[in-house]
């Protein structure tokens, strides 16, 4: 197998500053900050069932939920080197109520879902860390409604997949470009630049257990998608994995669409705006494809508070045109 010439992100921001906004200086030592907290998510991870890492660490979260040890020490890894880099003011993050206080003089605000999936950490299956960056508009103390913002003012967004290999995706606004972890060498290195989304796709990922409980318009769509072709072929494929950034990194790199309506469990949907969807909205549109709460684009709605819920609907451009057909 032959080693490929590799391009770190340093080095990547260095020489592309155009896709990287006004500070590329202050996105380097975010994004360095995120890689950090992912090395060691990333080796923990790999350890799962040989250290004391899986299953529930006995408590709940806001939203009510189990919380795996995981989901604590994936938050903590984060907590550790975002204060470290000085340029956070504060964390809004799923595992805490209330937002976290790092730095008063922090030009940026940070909001995560340090784990994604996490519960299929005991089954071996792929998990992930998601995250959004707003600029402040003030210095000292932050409050929790600075994070009442609109999604499209994201200047940063991002995931980290720890799957088959352990991979960063990121945007600022000038493409979503990715970087593999490279465990013989201990860096992240440029694999995916510039990634565009296919068009057109045929996976549709969705829990077919809600079925029964989402409105008429997206059960005629999955219907739809159920239908056979003239030759008496399958038309779509159905991936769904429980896991939103492994669901949502497959269907960008190979076309699909990805949904999580409102059910009878979730009226307001089941995901979170600011950490889970947000970021997820701004990868889909930088990647070329769409994202929405149904009929609406999902990056138009201001938060109203930190853990808010929405629904999502997110994927290649001409499955989300289909399914609008339906939801009108
Ligand atoms: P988390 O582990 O952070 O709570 O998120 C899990 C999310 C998401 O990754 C996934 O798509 C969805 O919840 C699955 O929910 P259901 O089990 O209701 O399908
Ligand atoms: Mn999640
Ligand atoms: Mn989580």
């Amino acid at each position: 197998m032959t080693q490929q010439k590799l391009t770190i992100l340093d080095k990547f921001i260095t020489e592309k500053p155009e896709f990287h906004s006004a500070k590329p200086n202050e996105i380097c030592s975010i994004l360095k900050a995120v890689e950090e907290a992912s090395k060691a998510i990333h080796e923990t991870i790999n350890r799962a069932g040989l250290v004391d890492i899986l299953g529930a660490a006995g408590s709940e979260n806001v939203q009510g939920e189990q919380v795996q040890k995981m989901d604590l020490y994936a938050n903590d890894r984060f907590i550790e080197s975002l204060k470290k880099c000085g340029h956070i003011a504060a964390i809004a993050s799923e595992e805490n109520e209330e937002i976290i206080q790092l730095n008063t003089t922090g030009e940026y605000l940070f909001a995560t879902d340090p784990l994604d999936g996490s519960s299929n950490i005991d089954v071996n299956i792929s998990v992930g860390t998601i995250f959004s960056v707003f600029k402040r508009d003030k210095t000292g103390e932050t409050s929790a409604d600075e994070f009442n913002r609109f999604g499209h003012e994201q200047i940063l967004a991002g995931y980290v997949l720890y799957g088959t290999s352990t991979i960063l995706v990121y945007t600022c606004g000038s493409g979503v470009h990715a970087f593999t972890f490279d465990t013989k060498t201990d860096v992240f290195a440029l694999t995916n630049p510039s990634i565009k989304t296919p068009e057109n796709g045929s996976i549709i990922s969705f829990n077919e257990g809600n079925f029964n409980t989402v409105n008429k318009g997206v059960q005629s769509y999955i219907t739809y998608c159920k239908e056979l072709n003239k030759e008496g072929k399958r038309t779509h494929t159905g991936r769904f994995m429980g896991s939103l950034v492994a669901d949502f990194h497959r269907n960008m790199l190979k076309g699909g669409m990805f949904i999580y309506p409102a059910t009878a469990d979730a009226p307001e949907g089941r995901l979170r705006l600011l950490y889970e969807c947000n970021p997820i909205a701004m990868l889909a549109e930088q990647a070329g494809g769409k994202a929405t709460y149904g009929t609406q684009r999902l990056l138009d709605i201001k938060a109203q508070h930190i853990h808010q819920r929405t629904p999502l609907f997110t994927g290649s451009k001409n499955m989300m045109k289909k399914v609008l057909q339906f939801l009108k």
